[in-house]
């Protein structure tokens, strides 16, 4: 998948009522955030990872390091850090007695204060050095660069992330390049093949604003790597969504779930009412959805992408 030709097709293309441009949920963090959380509440999201977490990932977290007595973690788009948490967990079993650098890069203040509060709570994690950048994964990339550092990484991952940046392909590559021996890069988003795909799939042109958020797949992203001749291991993660509350009118809820499925601020309001018909159908059309008893359940099938170091 051509990224690069997706952002010059998309251009210009999201218009609402009155043809003003539909906003991007991404411009309100403080919506954003509100949109994620109850996300979570109505998902098996971080359940599906975390079954993922400690069943498949300890033996990929086995053979990094080397027999180093210290490993270099980086979390892009940590939010706050739960999942980071585990996944840190999972690492010092796998590897007790060795001391951890941890770069969490977030760009969101609300998130990072969170997950420095929930670091606070646990002082069982004092054998990890956190290390706070507040700033996007393309700023990092900048601040890395520049500092000319020979350091590099045993396990970076991004959870959830690559839709926020400009261009997925690149930012894999940079972050690639930076994987020590045995090191891994670790990728988790939506199927293609999920409720998702679907959606954007028909409506990636009107939901899309590619200059800041990619409607991008683990499948894109295989079709990617394959194209560049880059090997990887990839798992599937079941996962469901509750997104019954889209579909009463006026409830606030299903207003805040609908921004998020569509990245779209106030999309219920701001969308034109063809966009927002087609959109509420194909929600709960058996492509994106099952109904069981009463409540509309959205297929929101995750996938993992683990990436090795470049040969
Ligand atoms: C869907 S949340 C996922 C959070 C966490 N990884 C999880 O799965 O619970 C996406 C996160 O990416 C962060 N983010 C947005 N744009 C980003 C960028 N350009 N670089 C790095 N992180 C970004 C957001 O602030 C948010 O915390």
């Amino acid at each position: 998948m051509n990224f690069q030709l997706w952002r010059s097709n998309n251009r210009e293309i999201r218009f609402g009522i009155m043809g003003s441009p539909l906003k991007s949920l991404v411009h309100d963090d403080d919506r954003y955030q509100r949109s994620f959380h109850l996300f979570l509440e109505r998902s098996s999201e971080h359940q599906c990872m975390r079954d993922f977490i400690h069943s498949k990932l300890p033996d990929i977290l086995s053979s990094i390091g080397d027999g180093k007595s210290h490993l270099n973690v980086i979390g892009v788009g940590s939010g706050a850090g739960e999942i980071d948490l585990e996944m840190l967990n999972e690492l010092h079993k796998k590897h007790p007695g060795v001391t951890v650098d941890n770069e969490v890069v977030e760009p969101s203040s609300q998130q990072l204060h969170n997950y420095k509060v929930l670091v606070s709570q646990k002082p069982e994690l004092n054998y990890i050095k956190f290390t706070w950048n507040k700033m996007t994964a393309s700023e990092f990339e900048e601040r890395w660069k520049l500092s000319e550092t020979t350091k590099k990484a045993d396990f970076i991952h991004m959870i959830q992330m690559l839709y926020y940046v400009k261009d997925p392909g690149a930012t894999i590559s940079f972050f690639q390049s930076l994987l020590d021996k045995n090191g891994k890069l670790l990728i988790i988003l939506v199927s293609g093949e999920s409720g998702w795909g679907k959606l954007w799939r028909k409506y990636r042109h009107e939901l899309c604003n590619t200059e800041i958020s990619q409607c991008v797949t683990t499948g894109d992203i295989k079709s990617l790597l394959d194209s560049k001749g880059v090997s990887y291991h990839s798992f599937d993660l079941p996962s469901q969504m509750d997104i019954t509350e889209c579909f009463t009118e006026g409830d606030e809820k299903g207003e805040l779930l609908l921004d998020f499925l569509t990245e779209v601020l106030d999309f219920n309001k701001t969308a034109s009412p063809e966009l927002k018909d087609g959109v509420l159908e194909l929600l709960r059309h058996p492509d994106c959805s099952m109904e069981s008893e009463g409540r509309v359940i959205f297929n929101n099938n995750l996938g993992v992408i683990v990436i090795d170091k470049p040969n």
